[in-house]
């Protein structure tokens, strides 16, 4: 018998998934920069969904190219919110799962990549370690157990059914293209993009061709300037999240795309560093200089509320 929580229609949907590079904690500086009327929103590197499924938007498109996520929110969409939960309890009790059974863990792992159900993975995810997503490059899913650290607990739960149900209440698609096969031909003025892409600079499990994952290099970051000039060029919005700095390095090809086109803004993010501007945090050598860069001014800094 499943307690189902009450309607959460205010509140920022959080992603079930403790996705690397999740922006989830960014929303409340992301979100108001983006315009305030949006058609179509496309989210190109959706990953946690943390950002699609927070927008408004009269149609969402969120866009991923790991083929197992995309398939996850897909069985997320089509199935009952209580079918899905039953599924999950079945799984926890058909493989014993629990904060010590690493071997029912390892027998879920495998019949997962055996039959590769889409929502065994999510199953996989809630008890493997920092509930994170690791493919091998045979695509089986090989992250090691989270003994005494991770379950599908109570918050993990109701993230799940807030999840599901925005899932099931907007108008929302779910695609897995590679960024620059993804066809944004039908899009006008009145659309937005959004594009948060494996950092170049950065690392996450993403970013080494690696892990299931395809790798993210200069060429990769070349094609997606190169994507968001053919949009501006259209007279379509986009936003660009990326750390201009981090630990000492910089994003060479980033920095030399901002000083060319003068129709860029820079809005700086501030990440963890709760109490510093934006002054200390390029004096600081290992601080990471988090940006949004978007192609037109946003409401927010033209109202003369810069975040620094
Ligand atoms: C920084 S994460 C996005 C996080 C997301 N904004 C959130 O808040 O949860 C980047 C995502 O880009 C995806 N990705 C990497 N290379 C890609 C490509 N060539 N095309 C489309 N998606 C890609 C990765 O699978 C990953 O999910």
């Amino acid at each position: 018998m499943h307690v189902l929580i009450g309607k959460q229609s205010s509140k920022q949907v959080k992603s079930p998934l403790n996705y690397i590079g999740g922006k989830f904690r960014l929303l409340d500086q992301v979100l108001p920069l983006f315009p305030k009327q949006i058609d179509t929103f496309v989210d190109l590197f959706a990953g946690g969904c943390n950002i699609g499924l927070n927008v408004k938007a009269e149609k969402i498109i969120c866009n991923d190219n790991l083929k197992f996520l995309i398939e996850m929110y897909q069985q997320f969409q089509g199935n009952n919110l209580n079918t899905i939960l039953e599924h999950i309890d079945n799984q926890i009790n058909k493989f014993n799962l629990s904060l010590t059974n690493e071997e029912g863990y390892k027998k879920l792992r495998e019949y997962y990549n055996t039959h590769k159900n889409a929502l065994d993975l999510f199953v996989l995810i809630a008890f493997s370690f920092n509930h994170q997503i690791r493919f091998n490059n045979s695509h089986e899913f090989n992250n090691p157990f989270g003994r005494e650290r991770s379950s599908f607990n109570d918050t993990m739960k109701s993230n799940l059914i807030y999840f599901i149900r925005k899932i099931q209440s907007i108008n929302v698609k779910f695609t897995c293209f590679d960024f620059d096969k993804f066809d944004l031909s039908g899009l006008t003025s009145t659309d937005f993009v959004y594009c948060d892409p494996p950092y170049l600079i950065t690392t996450g499990t993403y970013n080494d061709g690696k892990r299931g994952f395809t790798g993210w290099n200069e060429i990769q970051e070349h094609k997606l300037l190169h994507l968001l000039d053919s949009l501006q060029q259209r007279n379509i919005k986009f936003a660009l999240s990326n750390v201009l700095e981090h630990k000492g390095k910089a994003n060479k090809s980033l920095q030399d795309w901002l000083s060319k086109n003068d129709f860029l803004h820079i809005n700086y993010i501030q990440t963890n560093y709760a109490n510093s501007n934006y002054q200390t945090l390029v004096r600081d050598k290992d601080a990471s200089v988090e940006v949004l860069v978007t192609n037109y001014e946003p409401e927010r800094v033209k109202s003369n509320l810069s975040l620094f």
